[in-house]
């Protein structure tokens, strides 16, 4: 991704200040957006502006609170990563700011080593970030399981008793009229179970099989074509060979078929169109380390509909989290839980009116991989 991190530079030394910008500038990957030299009117800026990551100096000082304790308290409240800026002379704290802060440095500081404890900053709390996101989808989806079960138990007596009055009274009066209306939105509702128990159920320890990707991805296409968006243009680019995962083909199908949908969803009705690859390429960085093979799976679902701005973006892959009427929000959800499963990662790229680009990154199973 092309986006460079905000920072924000507290800190009182101007030459140490000019001495920061100069380091991160010359990096390429950061973008200072503002450097303060007193505490006044920090929390303010953390309150209204995306920052990836602060540079605080141990002696800024806001009216009440000093120092270091400035510096903790805009950390715990905010909590966006925290590099602090020490003095050589405050050798004994460094435990404390080894605790409190995501990093320090102490000046003086070459580029180096500015750089290093800033990028181990940024991962430090991009492991965090994912860290606590998992622990939310698992508590969610504990609550999801029950929710489900229990309605489950519900409709089927109300779909139970439904059949019943319709045989007693024949099923072709009003009556029976009102209980078609009733099964029909029960089925709805089973639909719904169905998808709360996918959700739940993508932390299940669950089989495993190698088979080629494109088979399920090939069958879902067609499936959307022709039961669900018959009036959208899909084009294909597709490998038919290598292509071999290791997962569960239900859960395969999921993934593939919640993000045509989404994909379809987005262009309906604006004439616009997707395309669907699937390609054998490099790992990223990211995976690299994860894996025996260099080579990755990438199937990407790139759509021309009406994009998603920045908030909605962020918010994509939270449970129940939906923008369309009606829509349960749990697609994505479902869809980065199978994918983290399968030990892949997801990439999803998209601005306002200039359409979306889904990539998911897959690793290759080997030949006769055991099936578990
Ligand atoms: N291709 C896309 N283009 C634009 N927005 C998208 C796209 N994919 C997802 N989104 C946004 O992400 C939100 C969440 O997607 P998700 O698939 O989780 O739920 P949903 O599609 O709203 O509902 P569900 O999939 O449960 O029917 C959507 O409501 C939409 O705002
Ligand atoms: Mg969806």
């Amino acid at each position: 991704m092309s986006e460079k991190y905000s920072v924000l530079i507290v800190e009182k030394d101007r030459k140490v200040c000019g001495q920061l910008i100069d380091f991160l500038e010359s990096e390429g990957d950061f973008h200072i957006i503002k450097v303060m030299h007193s505490g006044t009117g920090v929390e303010d800026i953390c309150k209204s502006t995306k920052i990836h990551l602060i540079l605080l100096g141990t002696s800024i000082e806001e009216s009440t609170k000093q120092g270091i304790n400035f510096a903790r308290l805009l950390f715990k409240l905010y909590g966006i990563p925290v590099v602090f800026i020490a003095s050589s002379k405050e050798k004994d704290h460094i435990k404390r700011f080894a605790l409190d802060s995501y990093g320090y440095i102490v000046k003086p500081f070459s580029r180096d080593q500015l750089l290093s404890s800033v990028y181990l900053a940024l991962q430090k709390a991009r492991l965090e970030k994912r860290l606590l996101e998992a622990q939310k989808l698992r508590a969610l989806s504990i609550f999801a399981a029950g929710v489900a079960h229990d309605f489950n138990n519900i409709l089927g007596a109300i779909i139970g008793y439904s059949e019943l009055i319709k045989l007693k009274t024949g099923g072709n009066d009003q009556v029976g009229k009102y209980v078609n209306l009733i099964l029909k939105a029960c089925m709805r509702g089973k639909q719904l179970i169905d998808h709360l128990m996918t959700f739940s159920r993508q932390f299940d320890h669950t089989k495993k099989y190698s088979f080629p990707l494109h088979i399920i991805l090939k069958e879902t296409i067609k499936y959307v074509k022709s039961e669900m968006f018959e009036d959208v243009l899909i084009s294909e680019d597709i490998i038919k060979e290598g292509d071999l995962i290791s997962a569960d083909p239900s859960k395969v199908h999921q993934l593939c078929l919640n993000l045509l949908v989404n994909a379809c969803e987005a262009v309906k009705g604006i004439n616009g169109s997707v395309a669907v690859s699937l390609k054998r390429e490099k790992c990223p960085v990211t995976m690299e380390d994860l894996l025996d093979s260099q080579e990755c799976l990438v199937l990407e679902i790139k759509d021309t509909g009406e994009g998603m701005d920045e908030d909605v973006r962020e918010r994509i892959f939270e449970p129940f989290f939906s923008t369309k009427q009606g829509a349960t929000g749990l697609g994505l959800s479902v869809v980065h839980g199978i994918v983290t499963e399968i030990g892949g990662e997801i990439f999803v790229d998209s601005k306002p009116g200039k359409g979306t680009i889904v990539r998911v990154i897959l690793p290759v199973a080997q030949e006769g991989e055991a099936l578990y």
